[in-house]
């Protein structure tokens, strides 16, 4: 029914960067498994599509590039909407209101508005919202393939501040006391899931399952489950 990459072994592939808990990140017993909301989302959507969902974890600036070269057939990554990103890819209805945050660590006073970020040195995630948002407050942005490099190289110094997505960021605070979160005037950003243009039947799809939990309470249920 629904064409794509998966299709000959009735697989519906979902790309992901799975360095962003809760909605994507690894653990489990086997301590390699991919999972977080984001893709027990995507399990329900594969699932009334008639599909097993695989995940492929890659790099969230690749994410776009695979559904795209048609290695992926949708994209669960916390990925915020945006007029850039849909000149290249349809997105579902938002599924998430998000926004973007500020850590620093403990010690660190100086930030207490927007302006404040004037020529701070941050670090971000290579190709994410909060990429392209710093640009906007400084010239110097070192960004990695996940937050949590970039969070690494905060509490080594390195950097002031990280701009990152609000629930990751305090989810990476619990485990790093030695930080902590500051939230700014930053506008809300809204989660969509990703597919080829050419896939309008499964964005179709998508966007019923989404209808179809938020009425019923799965959806509800599932937030309940992952944030905390
Ligand atoms: N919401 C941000 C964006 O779309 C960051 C998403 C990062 N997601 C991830 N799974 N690492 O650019």
């Amino acid at each position: 029914l629904l064409s794509g990459c998966g299709k000959e072994k009735d697989y519906l592939v979902v790309g992901t960067n799975a360095a962003f808990p809760p909605f994507e990140y690894v653990g489990g017993v086997s301590g390699d498994q991919v999972m977080g909301f984001d893709i027990d989302l995507a399990r329900k959507i594969a699932e009334d599509a008639g599909k097993t969902l695989k995940v492929e974890n890659m790099k969230f600036d690749s994410l776009i590039v695979a559904l795209n070269a048609g290695k992926i057939d949708m994209i669960a990554s916390g990925m915020t909407i945006t007029p850039e990103r849909q000149a290249s890819v349809d997105f579902s209805e938002p599924y998430y209101e998000a926004t973007q945050v500020v850590l620093v660590n403990k010690q660190d006073d100086s930030i207490h508005s927007l302006a404040d970020l004037a020529g701070k040195h941050f670090a971000v995630q290579l190709g994410s919202t909060a990429d392209i948002m710093a640009k906007k407050y400084t010239q110097s942005v070192t960004a990695f393939n996940t937050g949590f490099e970039a969070i690494m190289e905060l509490k080594n110094g390195k950097v002031d501040l990280v701009l990152f997505d609000s629930e990751p960021a305090a989810n990476y605070l619990a485990k790093n006391p030695q930080l902590k979160l500051i939230s700014l005037d930053f506008p809300p950003e809204f989660y969509g899931f990703a597919v080829a243009k050419s896939q309008p039947e499964l964005l179709a799809s998508i966007n019923k399952t989404l209808a179809t939990i938020k009425q019923n309470g799965e959806y509800d249920a599932l937030l309940a489950k992952h944030m905390k």
